[in-house]
């Protein structure tokens, strides 16, 4: 509580504030909707006929494989093997039977030898307090298991294969690639595919009319757009939308704007820059996209709809496309978005004007 105080009064007088007490908790708490509309059982997964439907019969059966899911953000991976936890085991024995480690928790090493391992190795029974039957085992979720380090990854081989009879395993994942070969043949691979356009839409949809917004029907549409194929992303953007506008309608332009999409007018003078402009020019126009606080990444995937669109010839479309792989590459490292712009904008200049 010290420490609390301490940090809290820094600029700030506390008078009014004070710490969390009672009256805190009357105001209605805001809850992301994400959380609040996460699939609360397996039937209510979207989209991932596959995966639920071995996970249906997993659950009228006993037995279940050791999993690993993996496929981009947003899918369903995490809300998937939660609801199916919780009605294998009911609310009681959740605590008990499940343990739940993502990348946020130390996952080195060290707690695949101590934690998981003395977890693994706790005997169950196969009833529940309520007198249902349950399954003899227990599960631990490794969720984002690409961050693991390669050791703690080895470590958990034999970890896995010994307690195979009171465990079952479920590392999550979006690059499986990242996966040492041996986990990786240990488990039934599920692959989670982006949301198609109409399965978001209805999800959207759904939510408008829980939450009474209003809305046009291109806004739905722009949101479906810009999210390509990330639930999490479309209902984030949605409920940030919902926020701004209050009692107005939201729009497809609150939903562009929020979603930080670059005007394709500029992304058009760009081009156009590149074609038939100096270097001068470009470097100005690139600066001043950067500083208008456009995201590199996001600039980046317009171009590349756009060259792909064009009407270079192949051979420069290919060389430019390469060169938007390493610039993506050095962006995710970190690099300046400034000079990785104009490098990759350098690039579509020199084949331009050979072609
Ligand atoms: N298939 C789906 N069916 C229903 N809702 C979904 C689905 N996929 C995503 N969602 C929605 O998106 C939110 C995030 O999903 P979830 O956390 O399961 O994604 P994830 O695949 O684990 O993503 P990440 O790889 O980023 O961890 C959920 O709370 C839910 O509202
Ligand atoms: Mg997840």
């Amino acid at each position: 509580m010290q420490a609390f105080l301490k940090g809290a009064g820094v600029g700030k007088p506390l008078k009014d504030k004070g710490p969390a007490g009672p009256s805190a908790d009357k105001k209605p708490k805001t809850v992301p909707w994400v959380e609040k509309y996460r699939p609360k059982c397996v039937d209510e997964v979207a989209f991932q006929e596959e995966v639920v439907a071995v996970l249906k019969k997993s659950l009228e059966g006993a037995d279940l494989p050791n999993l690993l899911f993996y496929g981009p953000p947003g899918t369903g991976k995490t809300s998937t093997i939660l609801a199916a936890a919780r009605e294998l085991y009911g609310p009681e024995l959740y605590r008990q039977r499940v343990l739940e480690l993502n990348a946020s928790d130390e996952r080195g090493i060290q707690v695949v030898r101590e934690k998981v391992k003395t977890f693994a190795q706790l005997t169950v029974a196969g009833t529940r307090p309520d007198g249902k039957l349950c399954p003899p085992f227990k599960i631990i979720i490794l969720d984002e298991a690409d961050s693991m380090t390669a050791p703690a990854q080895a470590a958990l081989r034999r970890t896995m294969e010994k307690e195979s009879r009171t465990t079952r395993f479920c590392l999550i994942c979006n690059y499986i690639s990242r996966i040492i070969e041996p986990l990786t043949s240990r488990c039934s691979k599920f692959r989670f595919k982006p949301l198609a356009n109409r399965i978001q839409e209805e999800r959207l949809l759904e939510i408008c009319e829980k939450e009474n917004l209003k809305y046009t029907r291109e806004s739905i549409e722009a949101l479906v757009q810009v999210s390509e194929g990330d639930l999490r992303k479309a209902i984030t953007f949605l409920q940030c939308a919902a926020r701004l506008n209050m009692d107005k309608e939201i729009t497809d332009r609150a939903i562009v704007e929020i979603a930080g999409v670059v005007p394709s007018k500029m992304i058009e003078g760009l081009l156009q820059t590149c074609f038939k402009g100096t270097f001068e020019r470009l470097e100005v126009t690139v600066r001043n996209l950067v500083n208008d606080g456009y995201a590199a990444t996001q600039i980046l995937s317009q171009l590349h709809e756009s060259i792909i669109e064009s009407d270079l010839k192949d051979k420069d479309k290919s060389i430019i496309t390469e060169k938007m792989a390493v610039v993506s590459k050095c962006l995710s490292d970190g690099a300046d978005e400034y000079l990785q712009m104009l490098s990759l904008c350098s690039v579509i200049m020199q084949r331009a004007a050979q072609s």
